[in-house]
């Protein structure tokens, strides 16, 4: 590989999924894994096997479906947990085990209780355990951009002589600023012995606003990987947002003189899929996919853009995957016009799934005139909810009052056929319609979080709902689309509960994210 390619790795599944409200299911991780895949990203990291057996199973899941990319697991200086990443990762042609202990003064004493040469120690014992199973081990000194730059240098020598190929140096609690950590990679690269045999990463948290100028400075300084996440998802204020780090490479390449494998085409479909997914929508100010990225409203702006678009615009829409215009179909459109947006989407739907949303999409259309991309997605990521039984909402009956409680009346068909209705009083609309729910499905839930997000433009847009809700102390989330918001937040309620009972069917005793180990993408 040329020195000046930049290597991204993407971690939304294991630092951006472990965000709260972040995490997904199997079938989730694997949608987010393909569209990586084809934003060529060099290497997933696609959870944590330690953490959970239902991690474990998605890195392994992920993993044999050999998507392309290096597929890495993350695994503490342990025994245990290297294996684990190891029986998880080996599936994948290319894969790789990424050790990490912290090493900071903070870490060491309060954290770990851990003297300097003991860390040296359990990460040297664990670099070589993991160089016995794989050839391609990454090493992270946590919380680095704290620690003492002399300490610091000595670790990173020790992980390179017990065979890192990639050490990575993360700004674990987002502290540091671009000149500090510049000087910090050219301290490295200046003390370390054999620092060009290996490949020297960066990995920042946001925490200060500065996660992406940190990895660009890290990058100026000789850093060859970028360790980032779609729409900068992660814990706390999240980490380096990949769709930004890749634009300012791209965009200012006579600056950076260096290149990634990114397709930029499929960036804004794959940050619409993670947002989709997580509920997480980005601010509408967001660098790059934010919904006012490539809008330019004030008049003077729009004159020069007129005139030459590079007045403005330093970025074209469609370098990103935006499309000029998002107004896709109608009331008139055929199967094919609509199996061929959803592909230029990243959607691709087998048969039965195209079929089911396609009957989706004409109930849609009959309600609203222009049925728009974000439309689309909706569709898309209901499919396989609700429609997945056993219960489907047959109808959903309202009557709000200034000052009487709401009733809700809902009739649901069961997958035998068979129909309930029932109907319940309620503070709101929302509360009727959800506990109307519960009396005819005998799941129970408490609504921790209601969100409403639109999907597409105009009155008459759908609303997106995604709800959080706990069943037996579990927390799970779902999401529902209608043109009518009280109907959406009830097929994200039952999306939920069709997810409970399916699980009860099985006898299964997983946690959510397994609960649909048996789907496909
Ligand atoms: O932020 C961090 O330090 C990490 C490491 C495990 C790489 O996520
Ligand atoms: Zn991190």
């Amino acid at each position: 590989m040329s020195d000046t390619h930049i290597k991204i790795f993407d971690t939304t599944l294991r630092d951006g999924e472990q965000a709260p409200g972040c995490s997904m299911t199997l079938r989730e991780k694997l949608r987010v894994a393909k569209a990586l895949s084809e934003l060529n990203v060099d290497i997933i990291e696609a959870g944590f096997p330690a953490a959970s057996p239902g991690d474990f199973e998605s890195v392994k899941t992920i993993a044999e479906q050999n998507f392309g990319p290096v597929i890495c697991g993350l695994a503490r200086c342990n025994t245990a947990d290297i294996q684990k990443v190891y029986d998880a990762v080996r599936h994948a042609e290319k894969h790789r085990i990424h050790v990490f202990v912290a090493t900071s003064a903070i870490h060491r004493e309060h954290k770990l209780k851990m003297a300097k040469e003991e860390i040296i120690k359990s990460a040297v014992g664990a670099i070589k355990l993991a160089r016995e199973l794989v050839d391609d081990v990454e090493f992270s000194p946590e919380d680095a951009s704290r620690t003492e730059l002399s300490y610091l240098a000595e670790v990173v020598s020790a992980a390179i002589e017990a065979g890192a190929t990639t050490v990575n140096i993360p700004d674990t609690v987002g502290y540091t600023v671009p000149a500090e950590f510049d000087r910090l990679f050219r301290y490295l690269n200046d003390h370390v012995a054999r620092i060009e045999e290996i490949t020297l990463s960066v990995h920042c948290h946001d925490d200060l606003g500065m996660a992406v100028a940190n990895s660009l400075a890290a990058v100026s300084a000789g850093a060859r990987q970028i360790e980032c996440t779609i729409n900068g998802i992660g814990e706390r204020a999240g980490n380096c947002s990949l769709e930004e780090a890749v634009m300012a490479i791209k965009t200012r390449a006579e600056f950076f003189n260096v290149e990634t494998g990114i397709d930029t085409t499929r960036l804004y479909p794959t940050s619409r899929l993670v947002s989709n997914i997580t509920g997480m929508h980005p601010p509408r100010n967001k660098a790059i996919v934010g919904e006012n990225a490539f809008a330019h409203e004030a008049g003077i702006h729009q004159h020069g853009m007129l005139q030459h678009a590079s007045t403005y615009e330093i970025m074209r829409p469609e370098d990103i995957g935006l499309a000029k215009s998002s107004l896709v179909l109608g009331k008139h459109s055929g199967r094919h016009a609509f199996r061929d947006r959803l592909i230029e989407l990243g959607f691709e739907l087998d048969e039965f799934e195209t079929n089911r949303t396609f009957q989706e999409f004409k109930k849609l259309a009959d309600k609203k005139k222009d049925v728009y991309d974000g439309d689309l997605e909706s569709l898309v990521m209901s499919a396989g909810g609700t429609s997945s039984g056993p219960w489907t909402l047959q109808s959903l009956e309202i009557q709000t009052h200034t000052d009487r409680p709401a009733t809700a009346a809902v009739n649901l068909i069961f997958e035998d056929g068979s129909e309930v209705s029932e109907s319940a009083h309620g503070d709101g609309p929302i509360a009727a319609a959800f506990q109307a729910l519960e009396h005819a499905t005998g799941v129970e839930l408490v609504l921790k979080n209601f969100e409403l997000h639109s999907a597409s433009i105009g009155e008459d847009a759908q609303g997106e709902v995604t709800v959080s809700v706990e069943h037996d102390g579990q927390s799970f989330r779902g999401r529902g689309a209608s043109v009518d918001i009280v109907e959406a937040g009830c097929r994200a309620c039952l999306e939920v509960m069709n997810r409970i009972l399916r699980r009860k069917d099985r006898g299964a005793a997983g946690t959510p994210a397994d609960d649909s180990t048996r789907a496909t993408i």
